[in-house]
């Protein structure tokens, strides 16, 4: 009597057979991560020889020039050809005036990064709050951040990181009209080899939470709703996108990531143009958690997220797992 084990079914398709061995899996991979796609945000802040660990955000650090310089050449030195500065000031003010300063941290780390290796990409994420006391990304009248006012300081901090040396500027703070004029601002000082990043489509989420932690950037009153996309839209952020391209912005970006994915495929298919994703803040947060409990492999869910964002549409990662990823990439 025929038995189950020598069962023989006729089939013509057996996808199974392209999954037998890691040679023929790497054969049909359809999606690489290469460190090289990598970004990698640093915290940069006063003083000499600081370098002060996240409480949430595990492996990450404020720090001050001289470690960011280290930082970014050994992640450099691990393929990794990007870094994305945030500046942590000591002063800050109702307008946020230290944004521009030529020799606030920020200005200052890009001058040292290029000194120190005229290679290494430089961007630096322009908005106002981190600079200014309230926390809030912009000039704020009564109980509103006014757009405008707001738009001439952000330009006037992204001229003093060119001039410094950047060479992609990516405002962060959604006020309308900021990449036209930034992009005017940089071609009136000559410097139209300056590249815009714009964070395009940049969710309202939750998950910015440590980093608020991490920049000292939490609103001291209200939210960040009158700017910020809701989590909710997608044609919206296809506009947000169509607006900034016709601004002049090189690069558009999707922020956060992973609650995101579907928009970043949408961005990528309707546009076409060079896409970046931040994987951000509380999605590293969320993983390093996690691990540190023993609930999650966390180089396994490292690459999956990093992969799933590629996957998506993503030409660059912007991510705080990006000398983790090079390192481990490295040995595979
Ligand atoms: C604004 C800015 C924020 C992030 C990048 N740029 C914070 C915010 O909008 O509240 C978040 C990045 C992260 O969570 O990793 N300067």
């Amino acid at each position: 009597m025929a038995t189950t084990t020598t069962a023989r079914l006729s089939l013509t398709r057996r996808p199974r057979r392209l999954r037998r061995t890691e040679a023929i899996r790497s054969l049909v991979r359809e999606t690489r991560l290469t460190p090289d796609c990598f970004i990698y945000p640093l915290f940069v802040c006063e003083g000499e020889g600081v370098r002060r660990e996240i409480p949430s955000m595990p492996g990450i650090y404020q720090l001050s020039v001289d470690e960011a310089v280290r930082e970014a050449t050994a992640a450099k030195s691990e393929g990794v050809p990007a870094v994305m500065l945030f500046g942590i000031p000591d002063e800050k003010d109702a307008t946020g005036s230290a944004a521009a300063d030529p020799d606030g941290p920020v200005q200052t780390a890009i001058r040292a990064l290029k000194r120190a290796d005229s290679d290494l990409l430089v961007m630096t994420d322009v908005c106002l709050c981190e600079y200014t006391s309230h926390g809030h990304c912009g000039i704020v009248e009564g109980h509103e951040i006014v757009n405008d006012r707001t738009v001439m300081q952000l330009a006037q901090a992204a001229l003093s990181h060119a001039v410094a040396g950047a060479d992609v500027v990516a405002p962060s703070d959604m006020m309308d009209g900021r990449v036209a004029v930034i992009r005017r601002t940089l071609d009136e000082r000559g410097l139209d080899q300056t590249a815009i990043m714009s964070y395009a489509a940049k969710y309202c989420s939750g998950f910015y939470g440590p980093f608020r932690e991490a920049a000292g950037a939490t609103p001291q009153f209200g939210d960040r709703r009158s700017h910020q996309m809701d989590p909710a839209n997608v044609e919206e952020a296809l506009r947000e996108v169509e607006i900034d391209l016709a601004e002049g912005a090189d690069i558009v970006m999707v922020k956060p990531a992973l609650p995101y994915l579907d928009v970043l495929t949408k961005v990528k298919d309707r546009f076409g143009q060079p896409t970046a994703a931040y994987q951000v803040s509380g999605e590293y947060a969320m993983l390093k958690a996690a691990a540190q409990r023993g609930w999650l492999d966390e180089p396994r869910v490292m690459m999956e997220t990093l992969t799933g964002i590629r996957r998506a549409g993503a030409d660059m990662i912007i991510t705080y797992y990006a000398r983790e990823a090079a390192r481990l990439l490295a040995r595979a």
